[in-house]
């Protein structure tokens, strides 16, 4: 560095130091967030060299792609957090207290396998009182750290917000970081939870601690774990509604289901079939678009367990009196929750369960980007997706339990012959709008049925080729707006519309929106995984199917889709 770039810097680290005391010493949070923030964005260009701290491992253009115009796996800009929006209308600011980079970084290590034991996370509902006991007082340290000690829960919680809201830019880009609605979704909280457990055991000196998981998938698992109701798991901001004994709703819509015990539970093994087996036949379906550096790979479609059941059970234990049901409803609070681990712990379980019967994602710009993390020691950690794809390497496991679900493959509402006959026979009749609805797209203010063409190549399968090819259904350009929570339903070949539920085949799948300030006025596309639908439903050599979304929120009077269409994939 030149002298007048050395004076510079001092004077700019001098300015900094000065500004950081006096803003400790204010108290309006207001004024010093704002404060904290301009200086964040103003500090690190003036200092210049320290991106150079990072070792960026591709050289890149500023539009996020490399040489060969390719674009490049997501990595995180560390110089800049900035205030953020938690969801439309709510300012956020969840970033360290102090500048990320002024610690030295390490690469992620595998712990050592003959030193380390193996952490077994099990089922939250048969803790023994022992176990929760130490769990209880790992969260009550955790608790108890001042919030400059990165370890500390507020900075746990944090960390989420700073990741969900878009607090971080990309390197070589000027878009935010976003963890969900792609395929980062499962990985990056796979992370989380691994350092966030691994600081807990720590804080309580006990190498085994593991967190448990709530299985809201399994009948056993379908209420809160009671535990966290008591001591420092209490949260104050859910729905009292929804304590035990209630029944969680897998298909949460905001107003209240109705139903008996037995038929949510019958409902949620049926939603859970159809977002773990017939929905989610290829990666993209199960796990998002694929998400890469720059506006060419800023792709926004969450896949089917994202949609539900992870953003309905965040609504469903979220408090009724907060706009974003606060805290677990909308993502900016909800790691406050010390539920949230458990439900991700699960979300996490399940991304497991899928992975064993699946291929595996091996894009090298999924399995290269990388993000940061601090450890149980407080050091910064960079770790690349590519290293938790193996989770014996991270030394945990998951406590063996059946997935009864499996077997909960959903029966058409009515005889597929009947119904097939009566579409034929109203098609005749009645002019259906066109799948696509034109320039200015339709509003879902009321239910829409219309009739999807379906590619030749999809109709004239072969028994091979139908192995090897998946049908999507493309719900394309859905405009959200700016409400807090969106759902419509996807049925195919509806004929009596009293009927329509995810315990029926006829379902296809659920979109599911949580919005935060970094995602509002970006159009959503939902792709849905129906080969296996349309053969039980007996319309696979069809020519056409009736497609019907079902408005399940009121905000849906506000939502434009632009058009439907199918597609086919490899599996
Ligand atoms: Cu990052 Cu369940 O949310």
């Amino acid at each position: 560095m030149d002298p007048q770039k050395w004076i510079l810097s001092i004077t700019l680290i001098c300015i900094l130091g000065v500004s950081v005391f006096m803003l400790s010493a204010m108290d309006s949070s207001s004024i010093r967030t704002e404060i904290i923030g301009q200086l964040n964005r103003v500090v690190p260009d003036g200092l210049g060299g320290w991106s150079a701290v990072l070792t960026t491992p591709t050289t890149a253009t500023k539009s996020g792609e490399n040489q060969k115009g390719k674009l490049l796996p997501v990595q995180v800009n560390l110089t800049t957090c900035l205030p953020t929006f938690g969801r439309p209308g709510k300012p956020v600011y969840c970033c360290p207290p102090r500048n990320m980079l002024d610690d030295p970084i390490v690469d992620f290590e595998f712990p050592d396998p003959t030193q380390t034991p193996i952490r077994v996370r099990r089922f939250a509902h048969r803790l023994d009182e022992e176990s929760i006991a130490k769990y209880e007082k790992a969260v009550s340290i955790m608790r108890s750290l001042p919030y400059s000690d990165p370890r500390s829960f507020t900075r746990q919680a944090n960390l989420h917000c700073q990741y969900c809201t878009g607090s971080f830019l990309q390197q070589h880009s000027n878009l935010p970081v976003r963890v969900h609605k792609t395929w980062i979704f499962f990985p990056w909280h796979r992370m989380y939870l691994y350092f966030h457990e691994k600081i807990l055991g720590n804080l309580i000196g006990d190498e085994n601690f593991a967190i448990p998981f709530w299985p809201w998938d399994l009948p056993e698992g379908m209420t809160l774990p009671a535990f966290y109701l008591n001591g420092s798991f209490i949260n104050k901001q859910r729905d009292p509604t929804h304590f035990p004994p209630a029944v969680a709703d897998l298909d949460f819509q905001l107003a209240a289901g109705g139903s008996t015990p037995e038929e949510q539970t019958d409902l949620n093994l049926a939603l859970m079939y159809n977002q773990m087996v017939s929905g989610a036949k290829t990666a993209e379906l199960f796990m998002g678009c694929a998400y890469k550096t720059g506006e060419g790979g800023d792709c926004f479609g969450p896949g089917t367990m994202e949609r539900a059941p992870h953003n309905t059970i965040h609504k469903w234990v979220g408090s009724e009196f907060h706009t974003g049901r606060e805290d677990m409803g909308v993502f900016y609070s909800a790691a406050r929750d010390p539920s949230f681990y458990a439900h991700h712990s699960n979300i996490d379980r399940l991304w497991e369960v899928w992975r064993s019967t699946h291929p595996e994602m091996n894009d090298p710009e999924f399995l290269d980007s990388y993000m940061y993390f601090h450890d149980e020691n407080s050091r910064l950690v960079r770790i690349r997706f590519r290293d938790v794809m193996d989770i014996d390497r991270l030394r945990y496991r998951y406590e063996d339990v059946e997935n009864t679900w499996l077997a909960a493959r959903p029966r058409p509402s009515v005889s597929p012959r009947l119904a097939r006959r009566e579409i034929r026979k109203r098609e005749e009749r009645l002019e259906l709008p066109r799948s696509h609805f034109g320039p200015t797209g339709r509003v879902l203010d009321s239910t829409v049925t219309v009739r999807v063409v379906r590619p030749r190549e999809v109709r004239s399968r072969t028994r091979r080729e139908k192995e090897q090819l998946e049908e999507i259904l493309v719900v394309e350009g859905i405009d959200v707006k700016s409400d807090d929570f969106v759902k419509f339903d996807v049925y195919v070949n509806v004929v009596k519309d009293t009927i329509m539920s995810p315990k029926y085949r006829e379902f296809v799948g659920t979109f599911v929106d949580i919005p935060s300030g970094s995602s509002v006025g970006k159009k959503i596309t939902l792709k849905l995984g129906i080969s296996e639908a349309l053969e039980d439903l007996e319309a696979d050599q069809d020519r056409a199917i009736w497609v019907t979304l079902l408005p399940r929120t009121e905000n849906c009077n506000k939502v434009i889709v632009d058009g439907l269409r199918v597609e086919f994939t490899r599996k």
